[in-house]
């Protein structure tokens, strides 16, 4: 029986390798994961234990060549990320992966065989989060940052520097007195959840597809080769452990490594739990469980570390992992459901988004019941059909959406989705632009486009209307009572009170907050006229630099394109916004009405920091770099992070360097820590 069964489990074995060859590909080089990775982590189990059955010896090839997986000097096993166009960089010590486990049992034993080696007593451990990003490695020579590089294939990765050095807390230099010649320092680059739901919704705004997940995104954005437009994308960074050093021993601990770039304030992880004995450590990974949705990079475990340099050296590691470490991974929120339907909304822009209407199911902490399905192309790449048993997931912890079809519960009878070719709304059929992902609803009149435009003109992010939310709106369009962007301000108590859910009281305060948003910021009117491409931060350079609405209206593509931020799409969609006759009535009319269409600052708010470019160098005392850059954003100033002829102030703290020589050619105003300070506690004194 057993020897019968020898064949078939070898062709699963090669079918394992060549799909787990597929979605390294799909996860790490092209950032577009199929399967989840609690799927991933079971076929990559299966794998292993029928490699270790079928051949003991190690004599089969455990990993099936990609065309981009050349042999691996080092026999290193881990995926492999990198893409044509980018210098590679080898790393003097190889960048492994970690052993996964979901299983507490499993915990135990990892301690079990390491305490074997080390004569059974207790071991100290470092309890660390695993962070759900892209690994990165820094190196540092003579304390200066000389590239920041990739994991690759585990040996040689990819230069990124240029795509990193917008990150405020990456650290150029080691601001300390005593650092090691040379350090490789890794961590993850990670992406905050506003900036992905920010940067999706531009996606969605050009039609584009848009990203499953932050660190899909992230994933993404490093590897963009343009710099200036990976720019455009906030990528965040923490750092938690150590590559090559030499001195070797200049660390002796995980726990003393993590004390040290504190100390050089590098951005680290902020619960580091140093433990004397794995029972300690599990009641750490269970407080880390709790405490780790509060941080602002999305977690999906905890790496337990042997905290002992020299016991994780006499501990070795294998091909792919360290012996050293293992990573549990928490469950993640994640929940099977039956797809009960699939609807077709129709958004501000016409885009058209299918929505996943699902048997109401409890996911980390919520009932969900809807599930975004992003686009038609989703939909078939999934092969997601209604009456379909889907995985539901939630995105970077926030957005619902289907991870993957349980196939085995599949009917027989089930059919594939077809896309609808008209508009649910207004029946106009409906259009794809060439190579776009979006099918859109090309009927301007169409009221559900209404609604999405008054919907986001009135968001909390534009003119922060409250209690003018969808179910309002809704009734608005359908009563016809508002069928453009003004008629919001014709609107009076009684119209109100013919609307469900109005009382007196409720029609009075929406009538009020509809007449304080007529003194709103200018940014934020710009902003929620929805032009294409035009998102928060465009509005607020737009603001900053044209002062009304009449100045912004005549201004040509050329004079858009100056702006720092503004490329050639954005002003050509701005110059076409302003062309449209529609658009400029509805722009008067609004101004008719008491609609403040001009800054504020022009009505003598005027801050001296407002458009002051600053660039940060050297060591900083009393900021990080990061709260240093906060500052200056909230004063209304912006930050660089190169020094150019349009700097206005270089804050130079001790150790800097070329940036100080550049800012002096250019006549920089340079200021100290203590000058810098003192402009923003008196920050009317900036350009006095
Ligand atoms: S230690 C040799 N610590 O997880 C030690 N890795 O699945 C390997 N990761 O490639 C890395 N958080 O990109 C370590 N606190 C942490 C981590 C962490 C996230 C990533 C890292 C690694 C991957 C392995």
């Amino acid at each position: 029986m057993k020897e019968e069964s020898f064949p078939l489990k070898e062709a699963r074995l090669r079918l394992l390798l060549k799909e787990l060859g597929e979605h390294d590909e799909l996860y790490y080089r092209l950032a577009k994961p199929k399967i989840s990775d609690q799927k991933y982590d079971q076929l990559k189990r299966e794998l292993e234990q029928l490699s270790s059955e079928l051949d003991p010896l190690g004599l089969f090839p455990t990993k099936e060549k990609s065309s981009n997986n050349e042999a691996d000097p080092k026999g290193v096993l881990v995926g492999d990320d990198r893409v044509d166009g980018f210098k590679s960089h080898t790393h003097k010590e190889a960048m492994l992966s970690l052993d996964n486990t979901y299983d507490e049992n499993e915990f135990f034993e990892f301690d079990k065989r390491l305490r074997k080696v080390f004569g059974n007593i207790d071991l100290d451990y470092v309890v660390e989060p695993k962070i759900d990003g892209v690994a990165v490695s820094l190196s540092y020579r003579e304390g200066e940052l000389e590239c920041a590089v990739t994991r690759g294939n585990g040996v040689t990765g990819d230069v990124i520097t240029q795509n990193l050095l917008h990150i405020p807390e990456l650290p150029r230099s080691i601001n300390a007195l005593k650092y090691p010649d040379f350090i490789e320092v890794r961590g993850e680059i990670y992406m905050e959840h506003e900036e992905f739901t920010r940067i999706n919704q531009e996606k969605e705004e050009k039609n584009l597809p848009t990203y499953a997940n932050p660190r899909n995104l992230a994933a993404g954005t490093v590897k963009l080769l343009d710099p200036k437009e990976a720019k455009q994308r906030q990528l965040r960074m923490v750092l938690y452990g150590l590559g090559a050093c030499e001195p070797v021993d200049f660390f002796t601990s995980q726990i003393e490594f993590h004390k040290t770039i504190a100390e050089w304030s590098f951005p680290t992880v902020e619960f580091v739990s140093f433990v004397p004995s794995a029972s300690q450590a599990w009641e750490e990974i269970c407080k880390l469980d709790k405490l780790r949705h509060e941080y602002a990079y999305p977690t999906d475990g905890a790496v337990i570390k042997l905290d002992s340099r020299e016991r994780q050296k006499t501990s070795g590691h294998t091909a792919k992992a360290p012996r050293w470490a293992i990573s549990y991974k928490f469950e993640s929120e994640r929940q099977t459901t039956v797809l009960e339907d699939i609807i077709i909304q129709v958004g501000r822009t016409g885009a058209i988004t299918p929505v996943a209407c699902l048997a109401p199911v409890q996911l980390a902490g919520t009932l969900v019941s809807r599930a975004s399905l992003h686009n038609a192309d989703e939909i078939e790449r999934k092969d997601i059909r209604i009456g379909d048993h889907v995985l539901v997931e939630k995105a970077g912890e926030i957005i619902p959406q289907v991870v993957e079809v349980v196939e085995e519960y599949r009917s027989n009878t089930s059919v594939p989705f077809s896309f609808p070719s008209a508009c649910p709304v207004c029946e106009t059929s409906l259009a794809r632009i060439e190579g776009e992902s979006a099918w859109r609803c090309p009927n301007y009149g169409c009221p559900d486009q209404l609604k999405g435009k008054i919907e986001y003109f009135a968001s909390r992010g534009c003119m922060d209307i409250e209690n003018l939310g969808s179910a309002v709106v809704e009734q608005l369009v359908d009563l016809k009572l508002v069928t453009r962007l003004d008629d919001l301000y014709r609107l009076e108590h009684r119209h109100l009170l013919e609307l469900g859910g109005f009382a007196e009281k409720s029609a009075r305060n929406l009538i009020n907050a509809i007449e304080n948003s007529k003194t709103q910021e200018f940014w934020r009117i710009i902003c929620g006229l929805g032009i294409k491409h035009v998102g928060s931060s465009a509005s607020k350079e737009l603001a900053k630099n044209f002062t009304d609405w009449n100045v912004l209206s005549k201004a040509t593509a050329e004079d858009f394109i100056a702006i720092e931020g503004i490329g050639s799409i954005m002003a050509h969609s701005l110059v076409s916004f302003f062309q449209s006759p529609e658009n400029l009535l509805i722009l008067e009319s609004m101004e008719n009405f008491g609609v403040l269409l001009k800054s504020k600052s022009v009505e003598g708010n005027f801050s001296p920091w407002d458009g002051q470019i600053f660039v940060l160098t050297g060591s900083l005392k009393k900021f990080s770099r990061l709260e240093a850059s906060k500052s200056i954003e909230n004063l209304g100033g912006r930050v660089s992070s190169s020094v150019s002829k349009k700097t206005n102030f270089l804050v130079a703290g001790p150790g800097a360097g070329s940036k100080l020589v550049k800012a002096e050619d250019f006549g920089v105003s340079i200021l100290t820590e203590e000058e810098f300070i003192s402009f923003i506690e008196k920050p009317d004194s900036l350009l006095a």
